[in-house]
């Protein structure tokens, strides 16, 4: 392999092996090679990584330093000058049928003139956006508006409340929101602009708010804060110059939940992350020029931005969004689909899986699926019943199943087969992307390396290009969350196994972030909005397995001395969450119980609690260090089962 030859596609596990090598003994070479190929640059870099995790304390690592670059120039112009016509952004809409098709010509247009919307509303480079939108193709228009004139956005989830939006708003000092009158999902409305007026109630820091008009529901809209997408742009230039970059100046923040405190706003930037999400969308997919490729989570999360928005676009192919649900009309929704627009790449979750495997094969069948080649699955473990139902039903045995494992902080997919090379085992993230040297540390604390099959903490060794560069605003919580554990390496948060053929199956996480239906959640976010009500003395939530969500909410909840647990208390509780967290989070079980099992020196024992929840209470272990033990029993027998 040399430098500036393209490098071929991973068709075998010999391939896969050589660059794995090539990658693993001279990082720097193999990432320059990769950029130079993939990422039109304006000044390409001739630097790789500067730093390391040894050094990060001090600062954030580099990649490619030297480079210059607008993101935009790969998603969209050089696409517009080759095939101008071809279709950048597929959307289908809520009620099937109802589709749009965004050429790239027109695509670059609309971020043109979203782009000097923004210009004019005196947003410059470096300044942050909040986009708060449903999946309409105007979401992905205004991330690249914003890369289009070096401002930050920072998506966030539709799903959250006005209390989240506004903790966004002002931990970034966001400038500008853009969001749309309504969203649509399920045969229903979404009040995104409701939730953005609550939220910016005495928000002086937001000068600005654009709202795109998804539908013809009156929307009052504030004087002199509020304009309408289509005025703001009709008025704009169509050809917005892109502004010129560092390869290490921010492209967005997104904020993701961990074990303490509140949400982090995680900061990528422009080179590096362009790079990884391009390299590995191609890679580990397989991904032709001609494919129609459709990932169906939301750009509200890390895999919308690097699999629906930049990774396919910065590859040049059309990139389906899916405004609805799964089960709308009904669990046939993903495969009417597939059939209608000859989907040949198609991404999604285990939890939307497990939901529409459970309606049964006739919603799979009714419908041709011949153009499907890859199966993609990310967002939390996948049980091996699941991805034999995924292969065998939707893929008709032929499609290579891809069980991808990354994180928001990692970018891309860091643990994955590659699609028709890698031989799969049901439930296995399998191998290493090239670049990522992933190591199990021993889980007792000890601070080891484990070698060969067992089980720990995941690590990884080695920094990436598409690798999160710190926490907004907040570098030492970054070095404190991922660095300090284990010293000089990154740590992922998650449990892994390693087989006896070195593949790698994600137990889950072994902190305090829950995962329900793919959506990460800190159990630090739930406790605290319970602990918001009077009657609340103390609250510990934890997860349990769930056959569909993959973990549900389980929350114990101590009250105030006077205080009862009415048969209201629990929505009440819930009422709560949802104010401060959105609707994403829900309280499956609440348990009411006389006092948390506490260490000696006040430490709630959460592995008691987690125990309990999962229905083992026998595997409770030992309780001698509790200050008082006859709790467990109590807390046994209140169980909710
Ligand atoms: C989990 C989503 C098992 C994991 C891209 C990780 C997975 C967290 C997988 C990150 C997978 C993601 N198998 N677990 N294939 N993919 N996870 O930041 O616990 O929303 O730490 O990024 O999801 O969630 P995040």
């Amino acid at each position: 392999m040399t430098e500036n030859q393209p490098q071929a596609p991973i068709t075998s596990m010999d391939g896969w092996r050589d660059q794995w090598m090539a990658a693993r003994q001279n990082p720097d070479a193999f990432w320059l090679a990769r950029t130079r190929e993939l990422i039109q640059w304006r000044t390409e870099p001739t630097q790789g990584l500067h730093g390391d995790f040894s050094t990060i304390k001090d600062g954030p690592l580099t990649w490619f330093a030297d480079g210059k670059l607008n993101i935009t120039e790969s998603c969209l112009d050089r696409h517009a000058a080759a095939t101008p016509d071809k279709t950048a952004i597929l959307w289908e809409g809520d009620e099937p049928g109802d589709v749009q098709h965004i050429s790239f010509a027109q695509l670059l247009e609309k971020v043109c003139r979203l782009a000097d919307a923004l210009g004019k509303l005196g947003i410059q480079k470096g300044d942050r956006v909040i986009i708060y939108m449903g999946m309409v193709p105007e979401a992905a228009v205004a991330m690249l508006a914003c890369a289009r004139i070096g401002a930050i956005h920072s998506v966030v989830f539709g799903g959250f409340s006005a209390e989240a939006l506004r903790d966004r708003v002002r931990d970034c000092g966001a400038e500008v929101v853009i969001t749309q009158n309504v969203g649509r999902r399920g045969g229903r409305n979404i009040p995104l602009k409701a939730v953005t007026d609550e939220a910016l109630e005495g928000e002086r820091g937001v000068k600005g708010v654009i709202v795109f008009k998804r539908t013809d529901d009156e929307t009052p809209m504030v004087e002199g804060r509020d304009h309408w997408w289509h005025d703001v742009c009709a008025n704009a230039s169509p050809n917005t110059p892109a502004t010129e970059c560092d390869a290490e100046d921010a492209l967005f923040i997104l904020y993701t939940s961990g074990s303490t405190g509140k949400p982090k706003g995680v900061v990528h930037t422009c080179g590096g992350y362009i790079t990884y999400a391009t390299y590995t969308h191609k890679t580990v997919f397989g991904i032709q020029p001609d494919d129609v490729y459709a990932c169906v989570a939301d750009v509200g999360w890390i895999t919308g931005h690097s699999y629906i928005v930049y990774g396919p676009l910065s590859n040049g192919v059309t990139t389906l969004m899916f405004e609805s649900t799964p089960m709308y009309p009904d669990a046939g929704r993903y495969w009417d689909m597939v059939q209608r627009h000859k989907i040949n790449v198609f991404y999604t979750a285990p939890t939307a899986i497990r939901a529409i495997a459970a309606h049964g094969d006739d919603f799979v069948t009714k419908y041709d699926r011949s153009t499907l080649r890859v199966l993609g699955t990310v967002g939390e473990p996948i049980n091996p019943e699941a991805w034999q139902w995924y292969h065998d039903s939707p893929g008709e045995g032929r499609c290579a199943v891809v069980d991808t494992w990354w994180q928001t902080e990692t970018g891309g997919i860091c643990i994955t087969p590659i699609a028709g090379a890698t031989p799969t085992k049901p439930g296995s993230a399998t191998l290493p992307m090239p670049g990522i040297n992933p190591v199990l540390m021993q889980a007792d604390g000890s601070g080891k390396v484990m070698w060969g099959p067992g089980e720990g903490h995941l690590c990884i060794e080695y920094p990436w290009p598409g690798q999160a560069r710190t926490v907004w605003n907040d570098h030492p919580r970054f070095v404190a969350t991922y660095f300090q554990t284990y010293p000089n390496y990154y740590f992922t948060g998650d449990g892994c196994k390693r087989d006896d053929d070195g593949y790698h199956w994600i137990t889950g996480r072994v902190d305090d972030v829950l995962n329900v239906s793919g959506h990460r959640m800190g159990t630090a976010e739930f406790e605290s909005a319970l602990l918001i009500r009077d009657e609340v003395a103390e609250a510990a939530v934890v997860g349990y397995p769930h056959p569909i969500k993959g973990q549900g909410v389980y929350a114990y909840i101590v009250l105030q001395p006077g205080q009862e647990a009415t048969d209201e208390l629990p929505k009440l509780l819930q009422q709560e969450v949802r104010t401060n967290i959105g609707v994403v989070a829900k309280v499956d079980k609440f348990q009411f119980i006389p006092g948390l099992p506490k260490t000696r020196s006040g430490k709630v024992m959460r592995r008691i609690l987690r125990k309990i929840a999962e229905g083992q209470p026998d595997a409770i272990g030992d309780t001698s260090t509790l200050a008082d033990p006859s709790v467990v029993e109590t807390i046994k027998a209140g169980y909710q089962g």
